[in-house]
């Protein structure tokens, strides 16, 4: 154990001259962020059933993101051994995944001595130890937090430090975006230094030429992405903020396509759809639709399919995957 203890001691100063050197690089890919929370509690179960601790974790499933599966692990695993150091015998700690519409949110919750508020805005740097004294009970170099707030960053995210102070707990919470389209190594952008065909999965990717696809999403940032994306395929691509602003551009662009996000404010992706397949097929009321959003699972997909959506994609999505989508949304029309 202590051989294993010390393995893992100075892989952790490993990462830390990395980090420093920034050669610290993620390996992205599509991950359940479930499946990282799942390895970590079993790796940090036994040492909780020796003190007695008793982990509760709801962390439901489908709860994809682009990121670094070891990566991810690595920063649950930390979050879950300090519950666990920190904690004293026979106390509880919580933990949580959820989802909005375009973040994960996980939370890790103990009932151990918590954070002197002084110390909180330390606590994510190198080295940092609420106890520092040599006589002090626990293990560890202070790198681990520093690790996981550099990886969070990596990985787009944020993590914070909740405690009501000594004696009450402390609550650790990481929020991850989730890209809706994620873009893998061979499937960034081109730029001036990254030509444009590389990979396989580009030169099999289908044609969008002449395709109109209407873009909804409340985030700007959203619609900039997908714009690009879907013009890289060769779509003509339009995009709009609003459910109020989709229906019209339907009614007077009329789009091929339709690409909408489900969770908007004002009026969501479902009153959406429903409003579309109410007006005359003349005023496109048939235009093929796709909600794309993070709430996956089945019974989302039933309820999107059932407003009126011909298709459910889950964030996120390749590239590939996505113009596939449109272009076999595209072709069922012409086929009608
Ligand atoms: N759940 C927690 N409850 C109370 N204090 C915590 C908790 N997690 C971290 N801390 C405080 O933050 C400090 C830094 O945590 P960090 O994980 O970086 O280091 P460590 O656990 O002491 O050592 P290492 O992770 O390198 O083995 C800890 O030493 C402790 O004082
Ligand atoms: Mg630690």
């Amino acid at each position: 154990r202590n051989a294993r203890a010390q393995a893992s001691l100075a892989e952790d100063v490993l990462d830390v001259s990395r980090i420093i050197s920034g050669k610290l690089r993620l390996a992205m890919r599509r991950v359940d962020l479930v499946d990282s929370v799942r390895a970590a509690l079993d790796a940090v179960r036994p040492a909780a059933q020796a003190k007695g601790i008793d982990i509760d974790a709801v962390v439901g499933s489908d709860m994809l993101l682009m990121g670094d599966p070891d990566r991810l692990q690595q920063v649950c695993w930390n979050l879950l051994s300090n519950a666990v150091k920190f904690t004293p015998d026979g106390g509880r700690v919580e933990v949580r995944v959820l989802r909005t519409d375009s973040q994960l949110e996980m939370r890790v919750r103990d009932t151990g001595p918590g954070i002197a508020p002084e110390f909180l805005p330390q606590l994510f740097e190198r080295f940092r130890q609420a106890d520092s004294s040599t006589t002090r009970q626990h293990r560890g170099l202070g790198l681990g937090l520093a690790i996981v707030r550099h990886l969070v960053e990596l990985h787009g995210g944020r993590v914070s430090a909740e405690s009501a102070g000594p004696g009450s707990g402390a609550t650790f919470v990481v929020r991850l975006p989730v890209s809706p389209v994620g873009l893998t190594v061979e499937e960034e952008p081109a730029g001036p230094d990254r030509p444009a065909a590389v990979g396989a999965a580009r030169r099999e990717a289908p044609r969008l030429t002449g395709i109109r696809v209407l873009v909804v999403d409340d985030e700007a940032d959203v619609r900039d992405l997908l714009e690009q994306v879907l013009g890289r395929f060769g779509a003509e691509v339009r995009t709009v903020g609003s459910a109020q602003a989709a229906l019209d551009a339907v009614q007077q662009w009329r789009p091929d396509v339709m690409l909408g996000d489900i969770g908007m404010p004002n009026e969501d992706g479902y009153t959406l759809i429903r409003r579309v397949r109410t007006l005359p097929p003349e005023k496109g009321g048939l235009t093929p639709a796709a909600a794309l959003t993070a709430y996956g699972g089945e019974e989302n997909r039933m309820r999107a399919l059932a407003a009126g959506y011909q298709l459910h994609l889950a964030k996120p999505i390749l590239p590939h995957e996505l113009a596939e989508a449109v272009s076999g949304l595209a072709l069922s029309t012409r086929a009608r």
